[in-house]
């Protein structure tokens, strides 16, 4: 089967290369020729753990191609997957300028039957809006599906997470388009993954209430934590045995600097606008996001209470992603600490073993370094800001060596306390009791 997918990011790519992984034919194709020519010449745009691989891999086999010519990609293609970008815009609202420009020109190319499948995180409606808009672009009378399949992997574990996903959904009112859906999906069948198949609304509707329940698990966790740096309880031992009620479950019970990245805030945003166009107000959405910016304000009231003023000090930023195991410094923690400190008066000194061009994007004006040993010289404070494994084993002796003042704050909870206090640093974590 000959599938497009529009929109090479974080989703597009792995979806693209998965598919074409199972077989299929695929055109991935994205409007940004430096990320085509870079695919073309075999390096992925994004960090990805094994995905350069499987690019390469598929691409030599030539069922994997990467394009910008959008209407060459149509013609060839039965499915045509949507995973261009659903940014936050104005009031909180979902962005969907780039999901309907796609759709008028597939819908102005469409000669014969195709489905189009809605990989990215849209409010509920949109699938009925891009139908409309096909409709109206259509150039002669053609059949047409539109299927919702939102997509639930992580950054970081994508691949992994495309090839063994917990429940795939696919919404559609068409016999049809859910057979071809299947199809496509069929070695995920083969290994018993479960199918959700249902209409549009609905479909499109589980993603947010996902991403919405895991926003609010992250707020809560860290309110939790905050409540036990204050009455001198352990926040590791808690979550360790709440996680252990099988109601509960383990996952997800980290405290941190609050949540970022692309996906949750602006969806927690997303579904607040849809629930208020309703005139229902989702307060459990908007304590979760007030929590969420409150925590990364606590962070750096936390590393302002260390060092007394940012006026002059040297902060070693290590970890730049808004997570481990990515580039992605979209509304990263890490981002906001530095932004906040560099115009408090310090000097951020930074380092992320793959994020730092992304950082440099939105802040080029720190200091970067090239490992952490050089990030942190000469600092009045270490910043763990994400939680990447190569941080975990630090050699403190040595860091006791090269920093000015040693004191750390560990806002993941990455390291012993008493290690780090036996060697002999200030530690600051997240409810955790010295
Ligand atoms: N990143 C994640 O972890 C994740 C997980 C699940 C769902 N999602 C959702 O998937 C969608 C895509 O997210 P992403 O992180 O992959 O975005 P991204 O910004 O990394 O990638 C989007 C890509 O679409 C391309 N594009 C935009 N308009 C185009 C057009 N007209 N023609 C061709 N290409 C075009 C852009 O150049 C860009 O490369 C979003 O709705 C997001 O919420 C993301």
């Amino acid at each position: 089967m000959n599938i497009c997918v529009v929109g090479t990011g974080y989703v597009g790519l792995v979806a693209g290369t998965c598919l074409s992984d199972f077989g299929m034919n695929v055109y991935c194709v994205d409007k940004d020729e430096r990320k085509i020519e870079l695919l073309k010449e075999g390096h992925s745009p994004i960090y990805e753990i094994g995905l350069s691989d499987m690019i390469n891999h598929n691409f030599k086999l030539k069922r994997l191609h990467f394009t910008t010519d959008l209407n060459e990609a149509i013609d060839r293609s039965l499915v045509v997957f949507l995973a261009v970008g659903t940014p936050e815009g104005e009031d909180g609202r979902a962005d969907l300028s780039q999901i309907f420009e796609v759709a008028k020109q597939v819908a102005s190319r469409m000669t014969e039957y195709k489905v189009l499948v809605i990989k990215s995180t849209v409010p509920v409606g949109t699938a009925a809006k891009v139908r409309e808009i096909v409709k109206e672009n259509l150039t002669k009378p053609v059949d047409f599906d539109i299927v919702s399949n939102p997509e639930f992997l992580r950054e970081g574990s994508a691949l992994d997470d495309f090839l063994h996903p917990d429940r795939v959904v696919i919404g559609s009112d068409s016999e049809r388009a859910l057979a071809i859906i299947r199809d496509v999906y069929r070695p995920l069948y083969l290994i018993d993954t479960p199918f959700v198949s249902t209409n549009n609304a609905t479909a499109e509707l589980i993603k947010y209430a996902a991403n919405t329940m895991l926003a609010v698990k992250i707020s809560y966790v860290n309110e939790i934590a905050n409540i036990c740096g204050k009455i001198g309880a352990e926040i590791d031992t808690v979550t360790h045995a709440v996680g252990q009620d099988k109601r509960i479950g383990p996952h997800f019970l980290t405290p941190g600097p609050g949540y970022g990245g692309s996906c949750l805030p602006k969806d927690v945003a997303a579904i607040i606008d849809v629930a208020d166009q309703m005139d229902y107000e989702f307060m459990l959405a908007k304590a979760a996001t007030e929590v969420n910016r409150r925590q990364k304000k606590i962070m750096v009231e936390r590393a302002l209470e260390m060092v007394g003023s940012f006026a002059g000090k040297t902060i070693g930023m290590l970890g730049m992603a808004f997570k481990q195991n990515t580039d992605d410094c979209r509304e990263s923690p890490a981002i906001e600490m530095s932004r906040r400190i560099t115009e408090a008066g310090g000097i951020v000194r930074a380092y992320d073993p793959v994020a730092m061009d992304e950082a440099k994007k939105q802040l080029p004006d720190l200091v970067y370094c090239d490992d952490a040993y050089s990030a942190v010289e000469g600092s009045d404070l270490i910043i763990i800001a994400t939680e990447w494994n190569e941080f975990q084993n630090l050699d403190f002796d040595r860091l006791k060596e090269i920093v000015k003042s040693p004191r750390v704050l560990d806002t993941r909870n990455i390291f012993d306390p008493r290690k780090v206090t036996e060697a002999g640093f200030e530690y600051q974590g997240s409810g955790r009791v010295l």
